[in-house]
């Protein structure tokens, strides 16, 4: 059986096709927001000085649960340094050497403070940062939305709502210290005031987690 020119035309047509949709893929793999990307860069970044934070808080407590407690925190946080770094590498964006350097310094210097400010306040900041963490990660996913991108959703909501948990672990360890009140005046942050709305209790579920933090603006990072 011999082989036409048309049909020679016909499979070289069907390879062009193919690597032309699959150039159009590529670049589709390309994150075209600058500013999600430099959130990611900063989410990246700020956890790790979050985990060394949190190495510092622990080694400055005595009680073994509340030691046990703070490094289950440290432990998330890694993970969610993993589990951004992924997603960063899914669009080729690059760590930020600037960020790494910056939030070292951070989190190496919020560790070592935690030995000379008493118990009280290693527990408020750590609280009011997760705080602002949260919406953090639930303005991600919607970015990633307006851009058609769901495939993040379940991640970044876990990782959210995972802030979350840990804010509230941090307001029940100081929630009956007769400094709360003043600090919550003053920081905007406490048994009443919190940087996001989400309610641990009454979770929208992943699918209505557009309707959180409206209000929020990012930066508190
Ligand atoms: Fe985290
Ligand atoms: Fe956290």
């Amino acid at each position: 059986m011999s082989i036409t020119l048309t049909q020679i035309h016909l499979v070289f047509s069907v390879v062009s096709e193919s690597i032309d949709s699959s150039r159009t893929y590529c670049s589709i793999m390309k994150l075209k927001n600058h500013q999600l990307s430099r959130a990611l860069q900063t989410a990246y970044s700020a956890e790790r000085a979050a985990s060394y934070a949190y190495i510092g808080h622990a080694s400055s407590l005595k009680d073994p649960d509340e030691i046990e407690a703070i490094r289950r925190i440290e432990q998330d946080e890694w993970d969610h340094r993993r589990e951004v770094l992924a997603i960063m590498n899914e669009y080729e964006i690059p760590v930020s050497r600037c960020l790494e350097w910056k939030y070292w310094c951070i989190g190496r210097a919020i560790g070592l403070s935690c030995h000379v400010i008493g118990r009280f306040m290693p527990y408020f900041f750590a609280g009011k940062l997760e705080s602002g963490n949260v919406c953090e990660y639930f303005v991600m996913l919607k970015q990633f939305r307006s851009l058609g991108i769901t495939r993040h959703d379940e991640d970044l909501y876990e990782m959210g709502v995972r802030e979350k948990e840990h804010e509230i672990h941090f307001i029940e360890m100081i929630k009956d210290e007769p400094w709360l009140r003043y600090f919550e005046k003053v920081f905007s942050w406490g048994v009443e005031a919190s940087a996001n709305d989400i309610e641990l209790e009454d979770l929208l579920g992943v699918h209505r987690a557009g309707a959180y933090c409206k209000k929020f603006r990012s930066g508190i990072r």
